[in-house]
């Protein structure tokens, strides 16, 4: 398995302003803190993590549609970090995200010719543009005759078709699935996660699929990350991790899965501790381990010391003092 992309000690701090009108200052808020992560050709990577987390700042970090502030990025091992103008739109070209929301994504004084088609316009390819619109509505199973009609004429999944077939007009190779379901009712998001998984083995893609929870990836995923706070906790095989997690935060979100999920139950057992309390502020995160003030086995250098990522098995890494 070789990587298709690549973080290396990647971060992201978004200046935020605090204080009153008379002391006003900015401080960094760390949405993702030094994060390492790969994404193997042909896998989807499943990301998961409570909302605010930082899944969909990592997201947009590994495809350049955000700039990082520390670390690197590589993709097919090139390093990507700080390409600009004409070879950045080149890499862009390979690099796609879907997002969780089709109403708001899609400009609705546009035509879905209009949509699927404007990512050909912007990267001058526009010979056969028609004939190609044709063939990724029918691929994303949209009739033909929806070429000429507005977003808000169809309904939830089919919008989020049509978000699919405009990512994929360019034939990328890593496409980013930032909650795509998760808007969407739950008589859909079952056909929405088979139509992404049947596009990924007919068009060769490598998937990041995002969730906020372990539900939706269980299905879809080859490999599971977790995310918690700006951190990456916990990263293993799907069944390893769902069978044997190894962090508590994982085991915690595996416990609060809904044994009703429309997409796949996760095997977490009632006895499994539940998560409780609130995700604290990613402006003034806890010392220590991040997780400590949420951890059912907080010791005492949980407090103090951050946890360096492990590898108790080949393949399977996690943050946690506690891990051995
Ligand atoms: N443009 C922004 N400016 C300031 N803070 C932001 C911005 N975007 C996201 N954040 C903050 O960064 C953190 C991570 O956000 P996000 O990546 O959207 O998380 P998730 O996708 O897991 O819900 C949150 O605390 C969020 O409030
Ligand atoms: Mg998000």
């Amino acid at each position: 398995m070789t990587a298709l992309i690549e973080a290396q000690g990647v971060s992201k701090h978004y200046p935020v302003e605090t204080g009153g009108f008379l002391r006003r200052t900015t401080i960094p808020l760390r949405a993702v803190d030094t994060v390492s992560l790969a994404v193997m050709e042909g896998e989807t990577l499943g990301l998961v993590g409570e909302s605010g987390c930082g899944k969909s700042t990592l997201g947009r970090l590994l495809i350049r549609l955000l700039p990082a502030t520390t670390g690197t990025i590589r993709f097919g091992g090139n390093d990507i970090t700080g390409l600009e103008g004409k070879a950045l739109r080149e890499v862009r070209r390979s690099m796609q995200i879907i997002f969780q929301d089709p109403y708001g994504a899609l400009n609705p004084r546009m035509t879905v010719e209009d949509i699927v088609s404007e990512p050909l316009a912007i990267h001058d390819e526009t010979a056969g543009a028609a004939k190609r619109v044709t063939d990724m509505l029918s691929l994303v199973g949209l009739p033909s005759r929806a070429r000429e009609r507005f977003p808000h004429e169809f309904s939830g999944g089919q919008r989020q078709r049509i978000g699919i077939a405009r990512a994929l007009i360019l034939n990328p190779k890593f496409v980013v699935c930032d909650e795509p379901v998760s808007a969407l009712d739950v008589s859909v998001q079952a056909q929405i996660v088979n139509l992404l998984q049947d596009l990924q083995g007919e068009l060769g893609l490598t998937y990041l699929f995002i969730a906020h929870d372990l539900g939706v990836v269980k299905h879809i995923s080859t490999r599971v990350a977790v995310m918690y706070l700006g951190k990456v906790v916990e990263v293993a095989a799907k069944h390893t991790l769902y069978a044997e997690p190894k962090h508590p935060y994982t085991r915690g979100l595996i416990a609060s899965v809904p044994v009703t999920h429309p997409v796949q139950r996760a095997g977490g057992r009632a006895e499994r501790k539940r998560l409780e309390g609130d995700i604290p502020s990613a402006l003034h995160p806890p010392p220590g381990c991040r997780f400590h003030t949420r951890c059912p086995l907080v010791q005492p250098i949980c407090r103090e010391t951050e946890p360096a990522v492990t590898e108790p098995a080949p393949g399977h890494l996690v943050a946690c003092h506690l891990a051995e």
